[in-house]
């Protein structure tokens, strides 16, 4: 038994997540911590919300709210809608916690401590209408490269050209519209990341065994053009972590938070002291997870993010870690993932296109979602969600084959012989080969679930569902009954352990159904398979079960037409 550490990207506060940013993390890292726990290791997972930074404030400008307000309340929202989907974080935590507030500073303060932090003055547009300083994508204006007025002063989205600021024609403020802006100077702070690139390279070079996907993004950054850079690590705004505070090792930095990015991964750690606090348990409880000197040396930590986070993981946490020079726990592997497109464009948040968690969950159940978005996870590309595709793959894999083979099981053993597992007969040559056949896909399930190889897993897992219904077909157990009724009952028998087999299989994609499965044949021995020939003596002759209703429900064209006209425009 291994402990394991499980964390996915914190999803940022202002607004609901859509299917793109669920499969992007929180769904995978939830597969992983399910399986992870069901093979006996002890496990930590956690997410959290993003809560602070420009858009947070905004968000809740534009909801009328005050920003702490506003977060606590879309904090509620995302919880719900997490649970809904059934991920079983051990915590869900807040970026805005008092944990993270303290932590955040206390790490800020080693690094500076560590001569690893200078300040720099800076120009920076303000907005006096606003009387704030305006991050560069809130400045509009019209770009001098193609003449579209909607530019914003990092880039044009129309030509693609990176602007600053000053490059732009009639600058505006994007948030109150105003063109009263002034260029102010101002102090921040640098984390020298710099100093700290050997180091980082080095720890990056010993991960041999990371995605591509990971090690590409990470590599990219850490060599082109000039490499790490410094960064700031603060910001002009209200709503943060105060850089300003009793023992800092600087002066003069009241009104200024630090940058959402230098406290969002460090809530990782918070969270997971928050998730100490409400369980009433003391700092060691949560430190034997992330302090290598308290028992975190032999902890796994892995972490699920979208490959537009990868920096962030690779490179700027682990210098505010490695520069502290305190024992705390690195990241061991990094599990990323591509994006999921929507039906011929992309999922977009700020323009509402695309299914969002709220959304799915009101047409169909969690299990029919995460069968489709694991079973197609943008692993080693982008992926398309389609309705047509999805449409597909419920109805066949989950309806034809999964829930096919539960129904025509019980519902034969019902009406031949009884609600209970029938005794007699013996295995036959075909069951023998099923068995074995099983026992390989079996283990070559495990292997991929182990690797966090998503899609084959899936696809084993599909095998071996289909291994199901094939030899169904093939002994017939309903024409066997009619000349040799023990052969049947030896079948049925089979069948209804393969189900109890499926249901444990299938629970960290499926775990409602999985639920379902193993509440219909009344056992309780959820316990993960180890010999399939053993395992399928789990339910022995006279056992009771309840023929289960409808596992999944077929989609019809008509509805999945409905969707998709519903889900075709922008999200009011
Ligand atoms: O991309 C995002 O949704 C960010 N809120 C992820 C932050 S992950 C971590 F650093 F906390
Ligand atoms: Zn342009």
């Amino acid at each position: 038994m291994a402990r394991i550490l499980i964390t996915s990207a914190i999803p940022y506060i202002n607004g609901i997540k859509h299917l793109g940013n669920l499969v992007g993390s929180q769904l995978p890292a939830d597969l992983y911590a399910r399986y992870a726990r069901a093979r006996g290791h002890e496990v930590m997972f956690i997410c959290a919300t993003d809560e602070h930074g420009t858009p947070a404030e905004l968000a809740a400008a534009k909801a009328g709210k005050p920003v702490a307000d506003y977060c606590a309340e879309m904090h509620g929202v995302q919880k719900e809608l997490a649970a809904g989907f059934r991920l079983s974080f051990d915590h869900f935590g807040r970026s805005s916690s008092a944990r993270n507030n303290a932590l955040t500073q206390h790490f800020a303060k080693a690094l500076g401590e560590n001569g690893l932090i200078g300040e720099v003055a800076e120009r920076q547009v303000f907005s006096v209408a606003d009387n704030r300083f305006l991050p560069d994508r809130y400045i509009e204006g019209t770009c001098p490269n193609c003449g579209y007025d909607k530019a914003r002063g990092d880039q044009c989205e129309n030509c693609t050209k990176q602007l600053d600021p000053t490059d732009l024609i009639d600058p505006r403020s994007a948030i109150s519209g105003s063109t009263d802006l002034e260029v102010r100077e101002t102090r921040h702070l640098y984390l020298r990341q710099r100093s700290l690139k050997g180091e980082i390279a080095a720890w990056i070079d010993g991960k041999t065994d990371w995605p591509i996907l990971t090690t590409s993004i990470a590599k990219k950054w850490l060599n082109d053009g000039e490499g790490l850079q410094d960064r700031g690590i603060t910001r002009d705004l209200a709503w943060g972590v105060p850089v300003q505070f009793p023992g800092a090792p600087w002066q003069g930095m009241e009104g200024k938070v630090f940058y959402v990015w230098f406290d969002a991964p460090i809530e990782y750690i918070s969270a997971t002291a928050e998730w100490a606090d409400a369980t009433g348990q003391g700092d060691s409880a949560w430190q034997r997870w992330w302090r290598t000197d308290m028992g975190a040396a032999d902890v796994r930590y892995v972490q699920f993010m979208g490959k537009d986070n990868v920096p962030f993981h690779t490179l700027s946490f682990p210098a505010t870690i490695i520069g502290s020079r305190e024992p705390w726990k690195l990241v061991d592997y990094i599990k990323s993932f591509n994006y999921l497109n929507y039906d011929g464009g992309q999922f977009s948040t700020s323009q509402g296109r695309g299914v969002f968690m709220d959304q799915a969950l009101s047409i169909l159940p969690a299990d029919y979602w995460r069968w489709w978005l694991l079973s197609h996870a943008p692993e080693n590309s982008d992926a398309e969600f389609t309705w047509e595709n999805f449409q597909a793959s419920v109805n066949k894999d989950l309806a034809d084959v999964l829930g096919n083979f539960v129904s025509r099981v019980t519902k034969f053993c019902r009406a031949k012989f009884a609600e209970t597992v029938p005794g007699g007969g013996a295995f036959d040559d075909r069951a023998l080969a099923l068995i074995a056949e099983l026992e390989t896909r079996t283990r070559a399930y495990e292997g991929h679930m182990e690797a966090i190889d998503i899609r084959k897993a899936a696809g084993e897992l599909r095998g071996i569902w289909t291994l199901g219904n094939e030899y169904l077909q093939s002994a017939a157990p309903w024409s066997v009954h009619k000349t040799d009724p023990e052969a049947a009952a030896a079948m049925v028998r089979l069948g209804l352990n393969l189900i109890r087999l499926y249901a444990v299989l299938s629970a960290p994609f499926i775990p409602d159904a999985a639920a379902r499965m193993l509440a219909a044949m009344h056992c309780e021995d959820g316990a993960w398979p180890g010999p399939v020939a053993e395992a399928l003596t789990a339910l022995p002759p006279g056992h009771p079960f309840t023929t289960p209703d409808v596992l999944f429900a077929k989609i019809a064209d008509e509805e999945r037409e409905d969707w998709a006209k519903r889900f075709s425009g922008v999200r009011a």
